[in-house]
């Protein structure tokens, strides 16, 4: 089956940007000169998405609002003849079709996806988790790279790499089985284990294919790790159904959610921008010693 929806969930409180996620949710936090979530829009697109759901916490707007045109500002920008910046603000609300689902209490990652249930009915669909910006210059976008993996193995496919060890409790960490060149058979799952308890150092990034089987694991999902309804419990309790695998994806994964994570974003994309001189000059400019 096709995998043709995607699921991004922009409806947590974003504590590890607080204060400035006071009144917009992380999601809409620029990285360069567009917001977190246009990337993992754009990745879904181009990986073959026909329809994005976007989650969003009730009475939180921005989000929605981005993607919508705004007719007052594209008049004024046609006025001025700026007609550059006017294509890109067009572009934004021309992407495709979004759906926006709203997640009345924030319980968790796995809830949230749970909110998307009618809206992705019986057919397999991608998450993408936006704080995850992959970036995959020249090759394949890291979602489609799934997309493949899951038509050619039928089974849900999870983007993993290699995290730092003293990180593994940052991350759902999962216990190979066996592996066969970037292709992990998943044994088990744990989310955000000690350093101690952690089955390997194989970190569960944000992209994920999912059979809608997982519906029905959200639905009895307990809280876990942080009294959160964790989505990598419920894959847990898939895989005693269906296959699960890990693919060790191509492409550069930055981590926008948080603050170092997200400094290190804008220098490492910037340097890839029309700023990039301007940027390498300011670098080189810094007094770096202690
Ligand atoms: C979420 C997932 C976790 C995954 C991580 C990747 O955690 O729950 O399994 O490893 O994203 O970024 P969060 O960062 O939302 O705490």
């Amino acid at each position: 089956m096709r995998v043709r929806k995607a699921v991004l969930p922009a409806a947590g409180f974003g504590t590890r940007f607080l204060p400035a996620t006071k009144a917009i949710p992380k999601e809409m936090i620029p990285l360069v000169d567009r917001p977190i979530i246009q990337y993992a829009v754009e990745e879904a697109v181009a990986s073959g998405i026909e329809q994005i759901i976007i989650v969003i916490a009730s009475g939180r707007s921005a989000v929605e609002e981005h993607f919508d045109s705004h007719p007052g500002l594209e008049s004024w920008l046609e006025e001025r003849g700026d007609i550059e910046m006017l294509r890109v603000v067009r572009r934004i609300s021309e992407i495709g079709p979004i759906a926006f689902v709203h997640q009345k209490e924030q319980l968790g990652l796995g809830h949230a996806v749970l909110m998307a249930k009618e809206l992705v009915g019986d057919e397999p669909f991608a998450v993408l988790l936006s704080d995850d910006v992959m970036l995959n210059p020249g090759g394949k976008p890291v979602t489609e790279q799934l997309i493949e993996q899951y038509q050619a193995h039928r089974g849900s496919m999870i983007a993993v790499q290699r995290v730092p060890r003293d990180d593994v409790d940052r991350y759902g960490i999962v216990a190979p089985l066996h592996q066969e060149g970037r292709l992990v058979e998943i044994d088990d799952l744990v989310e955000k284990p000690s350093v101690a308890d952690a089955p390997s150092d194989l970190g569960v990034l944000g992209r994920y294919i999912l059979s809608p089987k997982i519906f029905d694991k959200l639905e009895t999902t307990q809280r876990g790790a942080g009294g959160e309804i964790q989505l990598t419990d419920a894959i847990r309790a898939l895989s005693a159904e269906q296959p699960v695998f890990g693919y060790q994806f191509e492409g550069v994964r930055h981590d926008a959610g948080t603050r170092l994570g997200w400094l290190k974003a804008n220098i490492a994309m910037s340097l890839e921008s029309d700023l990039a001189d301007e940027v390498r000059a300011y670098v080189r400019s810094l007094d770096l010693r202690d």
